[in-house]
């Protein structure tokens, strides 16, 4: 970051001193008021919950350009990523800020692929949850819980560690969240198998049995590998921000990385995927298509408390461009399966068309998100719904492991410690117990 030509200055009503605050520069996107030394020379913090006009770091990861609609991975638009290049391509260039060559490609394959495998021991320790837990609640744990078996990857102070431990974490997941899901349907467990691509081995864990022969469908492993793309990273969004701030105590990556994947789980964020499927499916029951307007009348009444879920993002007020990308997903995937006439996703264009068209979204800017679509994608492929935000996790491990890796190296970290304002009781005196 540069400083800008111009500084902002602070006065106050009722004399105080006023203050000037230097202004930096990124490369694109919003200036920043430097507020670091705010609490010293005024004894004042600022106020933002929810972080509304706070760039809480500095990163060279991920841009959006929200009013735009734009979304760039270390400087290349999303669309380019997701049609020249594979998952395994955009984690290299989230992790090393590069697009391999062939040979780096098949070093960073290579080394991906020896760690794919999970301790065995992994096995009873997930064979302790209930059947019917949900994904992300296994997943939350069994994330947390490679910690206990990767001793010699646990030091986020040490560069060697870091590298190793982001590579298990990509390698590792999708073996996690398909032995979740083999838990759940209370098949074996598939070892991964080497010789397949990344989105493919995936399928292989969910879908394979040991009784039969198994062939990947090809349009099927590109969608889940677009997937896994469109959902690598996302600058400093709500799980990003706690593994961040997770990681920022110096505890171990991969707890750092449970943390993320907890914070995803919420309806607002990785779990919109789910709901907004569940939503689908719920208005298909009420009727179709001919009670969108109906349902869109709720969600405009402020005390129905019903959102329309895979709509609306906190930096995107425009089209998200991922949604556009996924929505193509989405009828190549279904032309392919022969569901050309999935009633969910002609629920959902009729959904997207009302919504794009009414005053309430049109003066809210709000546009469908990448969950609108990516739970039409996943269904259609035979993930089961509630292990889409497990799907989402395992893609967005990257996004993680790239922006906790950076911060660790930047030489501006610090352990983060928001401030408050603080509107309870002041101090008083505790009452004995029988007095009160
Ligand atoms: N349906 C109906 N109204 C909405 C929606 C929605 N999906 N989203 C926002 N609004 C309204 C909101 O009620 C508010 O109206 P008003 O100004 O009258 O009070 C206005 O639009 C601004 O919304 P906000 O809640 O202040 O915006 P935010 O930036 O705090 O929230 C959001 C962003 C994504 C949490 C929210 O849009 C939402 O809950 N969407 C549905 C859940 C969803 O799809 N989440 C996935 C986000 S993208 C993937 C990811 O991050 O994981």
């Amino acid at each position: 970051m540069k400083l800008a030509d111009n500084k902002a200055t602070l006065s106050f009503s009722n004399g105080s001193p006023k203050i000037e605050l230097p202004v930096y520069s990124g490369s694109v996107g919003p200036d920043v008021i430097d507020i670091r030394k705010l609490y010293a020379q005024t004894g004042m913090f600022t106020y933002d919950p929810g972080f509304m006009s706070t760039a809480a770091c500095q990163s060279t990861i991920t841009y959006i350009d929200g009013d735009k609609g734009e979304l760039l991975y270390r400087g290349y638009p999303i669309e380019q990523i997701a049609t020249n290049c594979d998952f395994l391509e955009t984690c290299h260039l989230l992790l090393y800020g590069n697009l391999p060559d062939v040979a780096a490609k098949a070093k960073f394959t290579k080394t991906v692929t020896n760690h794919t495998m999970v301790n065995e021991q992994m096995q009873f320790f997930l064979r302790g949850f209930r059947r019917d837990a949900h994904p992300m609640a296994i997943m939350t744990g069994l994330v947390g819980a490679l910690s206990a078996f990767y001793h010699d990857s646990t030091d986020i102070n040490n560069p060697e560690h870091r590298e190793i431990s982001a590579i298990r974490l990509i390698a590792k997941m999708p073996t996690l969240v398909a032995m979740a899901y083999k838990y759940s349907v209370g098949q074996p467990f598939m070892y991964p198998k080497n010789n397949l691509g990344y989105a493919g081995n995936f399928l292989h864990m969910m879908f394979a049995t040991p009784c039969e022969q198994y062939t990947v469908n090809p349009v099927i492993e590109r969608a889940l590998d677009r997937i896994f793309i469109l959902h690598a990273d996302h600058e400093q969004n709500a799980s990003t921000s706690t593994v961040r701030l997770c990681g920022s105590s110096g505890t171990n990556p991969f707890a750092a990385i449970a943390a993320g994947v907890a914070c995803l789980w919420g309806p607002a964020h990785g779990g919109a995927n789910e709901a907004a499927l569940n939503m689908l499916e719920d208005i298909q029951k009420m009727g179709g298509v001919s009670k969108v307007g109906e349902f869109i009348s709720q969600v405009k009444d402020k005390n129905s408390g019903i959102k329309l879920m895979g709509f609306g993002h906190r930096v995107y007020k425009n089209y998200d461009p991922r949604a556009k990308l996924m929505q193509e997903t989405c009828r190549e995937v279904l032309s392919s399966l022969g569901l050309e006439n999935d009633p969910l996703f002609k629920l959902a264009m009729a959904l997207e068309k009302i919504a794009l068209e009414d005053d309430y979204f049109v003066q809210r800017k709000l546009y469908p998100n990448v969950d609108f679509y990516s739970g039409i994608v996943q269904r259609a492929i035979g993930i089961p719904t509630s292990l889409f935000t497990a799907v989402f996790a395992l893609a967005r491990t990257v996004g993680w492991i790239a922006q906790l890796n950076e911060m660790i190296g930047d030489p501006e970290y610090k352990i983060g410690r928001p401030r408050q304002l603080f509107t309870g009781s002041e101090q008083r005196q505790v009452v004995p117990i029988g007095q009160r």
